[in-house]
Protein backbone atom coordinates (compact mmCIF):
# COMPACT_ATOMS: atom_id res chain seq x y z
CA UNK A 1 0.00 0.00 0.00
CA UNK A 2 1.16 3.53 -0.11
CA UNK A 3 1.74 5.62 2.49
CA UNK A 4 -0.23 8.34 1.04
CA UNK A 5 -2.97 6.07 2.04
CA UNK A 6 -3.04 7.98 5.42
CA UNK A 7 -3.77 11.63 4.30
CA UNK A 8 -6.29 12.81 5.88
CA UNK A 9 -9.03 14.12 3.58
CA UNK A 10 -9.54 10.45 1.88
CA UNK A 11 -12.30 8.95 3.03
CA UNK A 12 -12.57 4.94 3.83
CA UNK A 13 -15.36 3.61 1.57
CA UNK A 14 -17.31 1.74 4.36
CA UNK A 15 -15.94 0.58 8.14
CA UNK A 16 -16.41 -3.45 8.27
CA UNK A 17 -17.55 -5.11 11.63
CA UNK A 18 -14.23 -5.68 13.08
CA UNK A 19 -16.18 -9.22 14.39
CA UNK A 20 -17.74 -10.33 10.71
CA UNK A 21 -16.21 -13.43 10.04
CA UNK A 22 -18.60 -15.18 8.06
CA UNK A 23 -17.46 -16.17 4.38
CA UNK A 24 -18.43 -13.55 1.65
CA UNK A 25 -21.47 -14.83 -0.18
CA UNK A 26 -22.41 -12.10 -2.64
CA UNK A 27 -20.48 -10.10 -4.89
CA UNK A 28 -21.60 -8.05 -7.44
CA UNK A 29 -18.85 -7.32 -10.44
CA UNK A 30 -19.35 -3.60 -12.27
CA UNK A 31 -18.08 -3.73 -15.57
CA UNK A 32 -19.03 -0.51 -18.27
CA UNK A 33 -18.16 -2.68 -21.94
CA UNK A 34 -19.56 -5.76 -23.23
CA UNK A 35 -16.14 -6.63 -24.43
CA UNK A 36 -14.95 -6.65 -20.62
CA UNK A 37 -18.08 -8.98 -19.28
CA UNK A 38 -18.57 -11.09 -21.80
CA UNK A 39 -15.03 -13.26 -21.31
CA UNK A 40 -16.03 -13.54 -17.95
CA UNK A 41 -19.60 -14.55 -17.86
CA UNK A 42 -18.46 -17.70 -19.80
CA UNK A 43 -15.71 -18.58 -17.32
CA UNK A 44 -18.21 -17.71 -14.38
CA UNK A 45 -20.74 -20.07 -16.46
CA UNK A 46 -23.10 -17.00 -15.58
CA UNK A 47 -26.85 -16.54 -16.77
CA UNK A 48 -28.41 -13.42 -18.22
CA UNK A 49 -31.39 -12.56 -15.91
CA UNK A 50 -34.73 -13.12 -17.76
CA UNK A 51 -36.72 -11.91 -14.82
CA UNK A 52 -34.77 -8.23 -14.52
CA UNK A 53 -33.80 -6.74 -11.12
CA UNK A 54 -33.77 -3.23 -12.61
CA UNK A 55 -36.91 -1.13 -13.50
CA UNK A 56 -38.45 -2.00 -16.68
CA UNK A 57 -37.06 -0.35 -20.08
CA UNK A 58 -33.61 -0.07 -18.64
CA UNK A 59 -30.52 -1.52 -20.92
CA UNK A 60 -28.83 -2.35 -17.75
CA UNK A 61 -27.85 -6.40 -17.80
CA UNK A 62 -26.89 -8.48 -14.43
CA UNK A 63 -25.59 -12.08 -15.34
CA UNK A 64 -25.39 -14.38 -12.37
CA UNK A 65 -24.77 -17.80 -11.15
CA UNK A 66 -23.02 -19.57 -8.26
CA UNK A 67 -19.07 -19.97 -8.62
CA UNK A 68 -17.36 -21.75 -5.92
CA UNK A 69 -19.63 -21.62 -3.13
CA UNK A 70 -20.15 -17.55 -4.56
CA UNK A 71 -23.44 -16.05 -6.05
CA UNK A 72 -21.49 -13.86 -8.30
CA UNK A 73 -23.32 -11.18 -9.85
CA UNK A 74 -21.53 -9.36 -13.33
CA UNK A 75 -23.79 -6.02 -13.85
CA UNK A 76 -23.52 -3.81 -17.13
CA UNK A 77 -25.19 -0.88 -17.77
CA UNK A 78 -25.87 -1.82 -21.33
CA UNK A 79 -25.66 0.25 -24.54
CA UNK A 80 -27.21 3.25 -24.90
CA UNK A 81 -30.32 2.95 -26.48
CA UNK A 82 -31.06 5.61 -28.96
CA UNK A 83 -26.61 5.39 -29.95
CA UNK A 84 -25.82 1.73 -29.41
CA UNK A 85 -22.82 1.89 -27.62
CA UNK A 86 -21.64 0.83 -24.29
CA UNK A 87 -23.12 2.98 -21.70
CA UNK A 88 -19.85 4.08 -20.27
CA UNK A 89 -18.81 6.82 -17.72
CA UNK A 90 -19.43 7.84 -14.25
CA UNK A 91 -23.64 8.31 -14.59
CA UNK A 92 -24.47 5.24 -15.34
CA UNK A 93 -22.13 3.25 -13.19
CA UNK A 94 -23.16 4.80 -10.24
CA UNK A 95 -26.93 4.10 -11.51
CA UNK A 96 -26.27 0.21 -11.62
CA UNK A 97 -24.17 0.50 -8.48
CA UNK A 98 -27.10 1.98 -6.54
CA UNK A 99 -29.61 -0.43 -8.47
CA UNK A 100 -27.18 -3.52 -7.45
CA UNK A 101 -26.61 -2.77 -4.08
CA UNK A 102 -30.00 -2.31 -3.07
CA UNK A 103 -31.27 -5.47 -5.05
CA UNK A 104 -28.79 -7.74 -3.91
CA UNK A 105 -27.11 -6.49 -0.87
CA UNK A 106 -23.92 -7.62 -2.09
CA UNK A 107 -21.16 -8.31 0.66
CA UNK A 108 -18.16 -6.95 -1.87
CA UNK A 109 -18.38 -4.43 -4.81
CA UNK A 110 -15.63 -5.25 -7.46
CA UNK A 111 -15.31 -2.61 -10.22
CA UNK A 112 -13.43 -4.59 -13.25
CA UNK A 113 -12.51 -2.46 -16.36
CA UNK A 114 -9.74 -0.96 -18.60
CA UNK A 115 -7.61 2.49 -17.79
CA UNK A 116 -5.18 4.53 -19.00
CA UNK A 117 -1.40 4.22 -17.69
CA UNK A 118 0.89 6.59 -16.70
CA UNK A 119 4.52 5.52 -17.80
CA UNK A 120 5.88 8.23 -15.71
CA UNK A 121 4.38 6.92 -12.89
CA UNK A 122 5.93 2.93 -13.65
CA UNK A 123 2.25 2.02 -15.60
CA UNK A 124 2.56 -0.28 -18.98
CA UNK A 125 0.26 -2.03 -21.45
CA UNK A 126 -1.49 -4.68 -20.14
CA UNK A 127 -0.36 -4.00 -16.43
CA UNK A 128 -3.70 -5.00 -13.65
CA UNK A 129 -3.79 -1.91 -10.90
CA UNK A 130 -5.41 -2.95 -7.39
CA UNK A 131 -6.01 1.11 -6.78
CA UNK A 132 -5.33 1.95 -3.12
CA UNK A 133 -7.32 5.07 -3.68
CA UNK A 134 -9.56 6.70 -6.24
CA UNK A 135 -10.59 10.38 -6.83
CA UNK A 136 -12.10 12.49 -9.40
CA UNK A 137 -10.55 14.94 -12.11
CA UNK A 138 -12.97 16.64 -14.14
CA UNK A 139 -14.98 18.21 -10.62
CA UNK A 140 -13.50 21.65 -9.96
CA UNK A 141 -15.09 23.68 -7.68
CA UNK A 142 -12.72 26.42 -6.57
CA UNK A 143 -14.22 27.45 -3.44
CA UNK A 144 -12.88 26.33 0.40
CA UNK A 145 -14.05 22.68 1.03
CA UNK A 146 -15.79 22.26 -2.21
CA UNK A 147 -12.92 21.65 -3.57
CA UNK A 148 -12.22 18.52 -1.76
CA UNK A 149 -15.98 17.42 -2.28
CA UNK A 150 -15.02 17.95 -6.25
CA UNK A 151 -12.39 15.76 -6.05
CA UNK A 152 -14.31 13.29 -3.61
CA UNK A 153 -10.95 10.96 -2.97
CA UNK A 154 -11.70 7.66 -0.84
CA UNK A 155 -9.90 4.63 -0.34
CA UNK A 156 -10.54 1.15 -1.45
CA UNK A 157 -11.24 -1.17 0.84
CA UNK A 158 -7.86 -2.47 1.77
CA UNK A 159 -6.86 -6.26 0.69
CA UNK A 160 -3.67 -7.17 2.27
CA UNK A 161 -3.83 -10.66 1.72
CA UNK A 162 -5.18 -10.44 -1.66
CA UNK A 163 -1.86 -8.18 -2.46
CA UNK A 164 0.41 -10.47 -0.86
CA UNK A 165 -1.44 -13.51 -2.96
CA UNK A 166 -1.37 -11.94 -6.28
CA UNK A 167 0.26 -10.62 -9.17
CA UNK A 168 -1.36 -6.67 -8.93
CA UNK A 169 0.05 -3.43 -8.94
CA UNK A 170 -0.87 -0.61 -6.63
CA UNK A 171 -1.55 2.81 -7.27
CA UNK A 172 -3.86 5.51 -7.52
CA UNK A 173 -6.74 5.59 -9.78
CA UNK A 174 -8.82 9.29 -10.58
CA UNK A 175 -11.86 9.16 -12.82
CA UNK A 176 -13.24 11.73 -14.99
CA UNK A 177 -16.10 11.28 -17.65
CA UNK A 178 -13.70 11.56 -21.13
CA UNK A 179 -11.30 9.24 -22.78
CA UNK A 180 -8.96 12.24 -23.47
CA UNK A 181 -7.14 14.52 -21.18
CA UNK A 182 -7.16 17.69 -21.09
CA UNK A 183 -4.09 20.39 -19.79
CA UNK A 184 -6.48 21.30 -16.82
CA UNK A 185 -7.24 17.34 -16.60
CA UNK A 186 -3.55 16.71 -16.07
CA UNK A 187 -2.88 19.10 -13.75
CA UNK A 188 -5.81 17.48 -11.27
CA UNK A 189 -4.58 13.99 -11.98
CA UNK A 190 -1.58 14.93 -11.27
CA UNK A 191 -2.37 16.48 -7.64
CA UNK A 192 -4.36 12.84 -7.00
CA UNK A 193 -1.10 11.53 -7.80
CA UNK A 194 -2.98 8.68 -9.85
CA UNK A 195 -0.94 6.20 -11.92
CA UNK A 196 -3.96 4.98 -13.79
CA UNK A 197 -6.91 7.15 -14.90
CA UNK A 198 -10.34 5.60 -16.14
CA UNK A 199 -14.19 6.70 -16.29
CA UNK A 200 -16.14 4.96 -13.31
CA UNK A 201 -14.03 4.09 -10.44
CA UNK A 202 -14.57 7.48 -8.08
CA UNK A 203 -18.25 7.36 -8.79
CA UNK A 204 -18.43 3.27 -8.11
CA UNK A 205 -16.69 4.26 -4.99
CA UNK A 206 -18.78 7.01 -3.84
CA UNK A 207 -22.36 4.86 -4.62
CA UNK A 208 -20.66 2.22 -2.49
CA UNK A 209 -19.31 4.46 0.24
CA UNK A 210 -23.50 5.93 0.46
CA UNK A 211 -24.74 2.32 0.96
CA UNK A 212 -21.88 1.02 3.17
CA UNK A 213 -20.20 -1.62 1.23
CA UNK A 214 -16.58 -2.34 0.74
CA UNK A 215 -15.75 -1.97 -2.94
CA UNK A 216 -11.94 -2.61 -4.74
CA UNK A 217 -11.25 -1.57 -8.16
CA UNK A 218 -9.18 -3.90 -10.93
CA UNK A 219 -7.67 -2.25 -13.64
CA UNK A 220 -6.20 -3.35 -16.85
CA UNK A 221 -3.94 -0.96 -18.30
CA UNK A 222 -4.84 -0.40 -22.23
CA UNK A 223 -2.86 2.73 -23.36
CA UNK A 224 -0.23 4.90 -22.08
CA UNK A 225 -2.14 8.43 -21.59
CA UNK A 226 1.89 10.28 -21.88
CA UNK A 227 2.96 7.89 -24.30
CA UNK A 228 3.10 9.29 -28.01
CA UNK A 229 0.24 6.83 -29.86
CA UNK A 230 -3.41 8.92 -30.02
CA UNK A 231 -5.99 7.28 -27.15
CA UNK A 232 -8.81 6.14 -28.78
CA UNK A 233 -6.51 4.15 -31.34
CA UNK A 234 -4.19 2.63 -28.93
CA UNK A 235 -7.38 1.78 -27.00
CA UNK A 236 -8.74 0.08 -29.75
CA UNK A 237 -5.96 -1.71 -30.39
CA UNK A 238 -5.23 -3.53 -27.18
CA UNK A 239 -8.54 -3.72 -25.93
CA UNK A 240 -8.75 -7.17 -26.52
CA UNK A 241 -5.82 -9.29 -25.56
CA UNK A 242 -6.15 -6.50 -22.22
CA UNK A 243 -9.04 -7.37 -21.42
CA UNK A 244 -7.63 -10.90 -21.64
CA UNK A 245 -4.91 -10.31 -18.94
CA UNK A 246 -7.76 -8.34 -16.50
CA UNK A 247 -10.25 -11.50 -17.32
CA UNK A 248 -7.24 -13.54 -15.48
CA UNK A 249 -7.01 -11.20 -12.96
CA UNK A 250 -10.64 -11.12 -11.94
CA UNK A 251 -10.79 -14.83 -11.92
CA UNK A 252 -7.99 -15.10 -9.84
CA UNK A 253 -9.47 -12.38 -7.69
CA UNK A 254 -12.77 -14.38 -7.46
CA UNK A 255 -10.79 -17.35 -6.45
CA UNK A 256 -8.86 -15.76 -3.84
CA UNK A 257 -12.03 -14.69 -2.50
CA UNK A 258 -14.17 -18.07 -2.19
CA UNK A 259 -14.21 -19.27 1.18
CA UNK A 260 -12.87 -16.40 3.34
CA UNK A 261 -14.49 -13.16 5.20
CA UNK A 262 -14.03 -9.98 3.81
CA UNK A 263 -11.72 -9.21 6.65
CA UNK A 264 -9.74 -11.94 5.67
CA UNK A 265 -8.93 -10.17 2.20
N1 LIG B 1 -10.07 3.41 -20.24
C1 LIG B 1 -9.08 2.93 -21.00
N2 LIG B 1 -8.19 3.90 -21.31
C2 LIG B 1 -8.64 5.04 -20.73
C3 LIG B 1 -8.18 6.37 -20.69
N3 LIG B 1 -7.08 6.74 -21.31
N4 LIG B 1 -8.91 7.26 -20.00
C4 LIG B 1 -10.05 6.89 -19.37
N5 LIG B 1 -10.55 5.66 -19.38
C5 LIG B 1 -9.85 4.73 -20.05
Amino acid sequence: MDSSNSTPEVSEITSVSKSDNRPISTIVIIVAMQAEALPLVNKFQLKEDDNSLFPNGVPWVRYHGIYKGLSVNIVWPGKDAVLGVDSVGTVSASLVTYASIQALKPDLIINAGTAGGFKAKGAGIGDIYLPSVVAFHDRRIPIPVFDLYGVGSRKAFSTPNLLNALDLKVGRLSTGDSLDMTATDETSIFSNDATVKDMEGAAIAYVAELLKVPAIFVKAVTDIVDGNKPTPEEFLQNLATVTAALDKAVTEIVDFISGKSILAL
